[in-house]
């Protein structure tokens, strides 16, 4: 698809107005950026979707005003996608996956978070021989995280433990829910037991607003966190978590949202045209040389983790045409991935401490810990988990980042 005239014009009225703030701006540079992108195999989505400490590379100036705009545009680019999700996509993902050079996939990401999950639940467990464990999978899906420490537990003579955690399934699609619940009845540990799982159809954001202050023992999450852009869900987990409540969380990373000069690799590989490209470049004045110069401030680590998520992306798309699946059925591509060191930061920004020092000293699920952290592949940073837990004091912060 060529682009047409009023095309042109906005993009050459954004480039000038650029960095823009007004909500009508934002509204407009949106729309634009959609219009550019359009027909690719993989859609971009909305660029509100990218981690919010991105957002001044693509252009975006965030305010107290326009903060909550950009944060509801976010969250519903993220609903519309749940809604929009078929077995189709998921199937895409897992193709992607598996023919992008990831050795490790979301089944490896469920099980080591449920591993990590239940080691620090045992500890705590064998600390008070009575005490009783909350638990909350947050963006449980259809079970697969749950599944993964039920598979655990039972797998390592633990289910004395599973019966004395209450697990919640926080998730906002009903219909996942429904495969958790019919997946985590029929589970094997359930079939001489009854272990208590209570699934909730929320989002993480409503659901702990809603409860009491500080019931969480433990909570875990698996491949949820990189659709949040603001970090304010870190604020509300730490308020849903009781004073010695951990978390553990298996994500995703890559910078490659960081910047558009990055992204337009992306788009060249799924066959934007020449034309549309150039507008891209004109919009977020992206030079000649740019990329290179991002990728020589990377790390090693970081160009491998990104090169892959580029291949993962591209795979998609690829998928998405072979399947057959319809053009507003398939996911977007731009998301809230970040790098690890970002997320790092947003942890103990929110008042968490993901020091294995500080957290071996103070805390009981976590004595003689190894290591709080598991990279899955150690030649790329793409798919970690970890723990942490309430640091003391939380620490002063802005409002952004
Ligand atoms: C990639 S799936 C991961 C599901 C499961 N944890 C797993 O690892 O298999 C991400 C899930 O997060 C859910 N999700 C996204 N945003 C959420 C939010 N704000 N609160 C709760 N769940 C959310 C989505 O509906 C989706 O089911």
């Amino acid at each position: 698809m060529e682009a047409s005239g009023s095309l042109v014009s906005a993009v050459e009225s954004l480039s000038k107005a650029m960095p823009v703030s007004s909500v009508l701006m934002l509204d407009m540079l949106a729309r634009t950026v959609d219009e550019i992108c359009e027909g690719i195999h993989h859609p971009i989505g909305s660029i509100f979707r990218i981690p919010s400490q991105y957002l001044s590379n693509w252009g975006i100036s965030i305010t107290d005003e326009n903060r909550k705009q950009i944060e509801k545009w976010s969250i519903e680019s993220y609903q519309t996608e749940w809604e929009i999700s078929t077995e189709a996509t998921y199937d895409a993902i897992i193709e992607a996956t598996r023919y992008a050079g990831f050795e490790k996939g979301n089944p490896e990401l469920n099980d080591a978070t449920g591993k990590m999950s239940v080691e620090i639940l045992r500890k705590m467990a064998e600390a008070d021989k009575t005490r009783e464990f909350r638990l909350g999978d947050i963006g449980a899906g259809r079970g697969e995280t749950t599944a993964a420490l039920f598979d655990y537990m039972l797998l390592n003579n633990l289910v004395w433990l599973a019966e004395r955690c209450r697990f919640r399934l926080v998730e906002p699609s009903f219909e996942a829910l429904i495969s958790a619940n019919e997946r985590l009845k029929t589970h094997g540990i359930n079939e001489q037991h009854r272990i208590e799982f209570v699934p909730i159809a929320n989002t993480t954001h409503e659901f702990l607003e809603e409860m009491q202050e500080g019931n969480f023992d433990l909570v875990y999450s698996s491949a949820v966190f990189h659709h949040m852009t603001f970090p304010s869900y870190l604020d509300t987990l730490h308020k849903g978590l009781g004073e010695d409540g951990v978390l553990v969380v298996g994500d995703w990373y890559t910078s490659l949202w960081k910047h558009p000069a990055l992204v337009s690799e992306v788009l060249q590989k799924l066959g934007i045209t020449d034309k549309k490209l150039a507008l891209f470049h004109q919009l977020f004045d992206i030079k000649v040389g740019d990329m290179d110069e991002l990728k020589k401030g990377m790390g090693s680590m970081e160009c491998v983790t990104n090169e892959l998520m580029v291949d993962y992306v591209v795979k998609i798309g690829h998928s998405f045409v072979k399947r057959d699946v319809n053009y507003d059925e398939r996911l977007f591509f731009l998301e809230g991935h970040e790098a690890f060191g970002d997320r790092i930061g947003k942890m103990k920004n929110a008042g968490f401490t993901t020091e294995l020092d500080e957290l071996r000293d103070k805390h009981q699920g976590f004595v003689n810990m190894a290591s709080n952290r598991n990279v899955l592949e150690p030649q790329n940073q793409a798919a970690i988990v970890f723990s942490c837990a309430k640091a003391g004091k939380k620490p002063k912060k802005n409002m952004v980042s």
